[in-house]
């Protein structure tokens, strides 16, 4: 046993029995039973201090690592001058040079505006409310296997197991997400994967079930994320945006989890070579702080339907999510993303070698997945076994979660190649112990 094993985990504990006692699991996915105590730059502390590497990094949301000293300043300079604001009734400057800044970062030679909320799922449940009625047009297609949120709206267009409930979206149709590592039509290459996938979208859904006069938008991820960290092959988005523009449809992108350097460019879309109509964002936008936001055409967003929440783009959100805009260009966080993640990903992929429990290794930048396979030949997926290695990575000190068979890693932008060796070396351990058996399952009982 090392040191990590023999951990002091009182305070831990005791926290742990607090919060099963009063907080709902209604609100819960937890696969191993951390606390917080501290967090700084990549690293986290339980409150026995206890020291983890991070690969969550909070879902990414803190792009760029914990307690960034301009972000925080920043944080605390706008605590003692906005405090609070409605932006609904009256205006403060962070919202506006903020809404000035996403306008010129967003491509697209057109009028632009941008709306402000808390939580990703808030702004795509805004672009869903929008886009129908903007187009004059009922009906949207979105994607097997999104995740947009869990509001009721964000929750229709959304095609997620985590989306269990019943939720009304009759004006919703679901398209198959090409995926090149598990084809909805069977083994074949990425690129006819592609073509498939359009071509049930043109000739089935577009024709006999949304048909494409009736469809205001179609609402992507540019990478599936929560899903599996799915990258469409690279001829998927440029013919989907053709098949838009040949029918008045709108392409609206969720790049909630992939604005902002996390794929090493300001917008997942724009590795395809795509305009998008308008995008949803949220997590790394407020720098750590919550808030949401949609950027688009004018012809989406200036509608007279009212959508605004009492702190949806708060000025202490705003002003951090200026200051990390200024870090990610200044620091060149997307660059660290390519460089980073590049390694990494040539690191897992080397490891794949001699572990039979990876069956794929994919993303772009740093929003990274690893797919477990009880056998790489048949790929049939290894859930349980991902929910083992989350939290043997958690006993051994790394921080990172498992979305079905799926491990997915991002961590802030900030990490090193150093950052990234040691955590590898706890992963791979990680791998070998569950691979050998070694692990109690009686210590995922009553999680999640
Ligand atoms: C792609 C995507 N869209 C929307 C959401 C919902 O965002 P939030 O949890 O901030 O409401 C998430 C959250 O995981 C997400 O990954």
């Amino acid at each position: 046993m090392d040191a990590h094993e023999s951990r002091d985990l009182r305070l831990t504990r005791e926290i742990a029995r607090r919060d099963g006692a009063v907080i709902t699991k209604s609100l819960k996915y937890r696969l191993y039973p951390f606390v917080l105590g501290r967090a700084e730059g990549v690293r986290l502390w339980d409150p026995d201090g206890n020291e983890y590497l991070d690969w969550m990094g909070c879902g990414g949301a803190v792009p760029a690592g914990y307690g960034h000293p301009e972000v925080r300043d920043a944080a605390i300079a706008a605590i003692d001058k906005e405090y609070a604001h409605p932006l609904v009734c009256y205006i403060h400057e962070p919202a506006v040079e903020l809404a000035e800044k996403l306008v010129d970062l967003f491509p697209g030679d057109f009028d632009k505006k941008v709306w402000f909320g808390v939580s990703g799922s808030d702004a795509m449940d805004y672009l869903a409310k929008v886009v129908p009625v903007a187009s004059g047009r009922p009906r949207i297609v979105s994607f097997i296997g999104a995740f947009h949120g869990m509001t009721i709206g964000s929750g229709a267009i959304s095609g997620h197991g985590a989306l269990s409930t019943p939720i009304p979206g009759g004006h919703i149709t679901k398209a198959p997400y090409p995926n090149p590592y598990r084809c909805t039509w069977g083994p074949c290459d990425p690129q006819e994967c592609s073509l498939r996938c359009l071509d049930f979208l043109r000739t089935e859904l577009l024709t006999n079930v949304s048909p494409a006069d009736e469809t205001a938008a179609i609402f992507a991820e540019s990478i599936q994320s929560d899903s599996g960290e799915i990258v469409p092959p690279d001829n998927y988005f440029p013919a989907l945006r053709e098949l838009c523009d040949e029918h008045g449809i709108w392409l609206v992108f969720d790049e909630i989890k992939t604005a902002f350097g996390r794929t090493g460019r300001m917008f997942g879309f724009e590795h395809f070579g795509i305009q998008a109509d308008a995008v949803g964002l949220a997590k790394p936008l407020g720098g750590g702080f919550p808030l949401s936001a949609v950027v688009g055409r004018s012809a989406i967003l200036e509608v007279d339907i009212y959508t605004a929440y009492t702190l949806g783009g708060h000025p202490v959100s705003c002003t951090t999510s200026l200051a990390f805009m200024e870090v990610m260009q200044r620091e060149d966080l997307a660059g660290n993303a390519v460089d980073v993640g590049g390694y990494l990903k040539e690191k897992l992929l080397e490891m794949k070698r001699s572990h039979p429990l990876m069956g794929d290794v994919r993303g772009k930048g740093l929003l990274l997945g690893v797919e477990l396979v009880t056998d790489q030949q048949t790929r049939e997926p290894a859930t349980t076994d991902a929910h083992r290695l989350a939290y043997r990575c958690f006993e051994l000190g790394l921080i990172l979660l498992a979305f079905g068979n799926v491990m997915e890693i991002t961590p802030p932008l900030t990490i090193t190649r150093g950052d990234a060796d040691e955590a590898l070396a706890i992963f791979e351990r990680a791998l070998a112990d569950i691979e050998a058996g070694r692990f109690d399952d009686s210590k995922l009982d009553g999680l999640h």
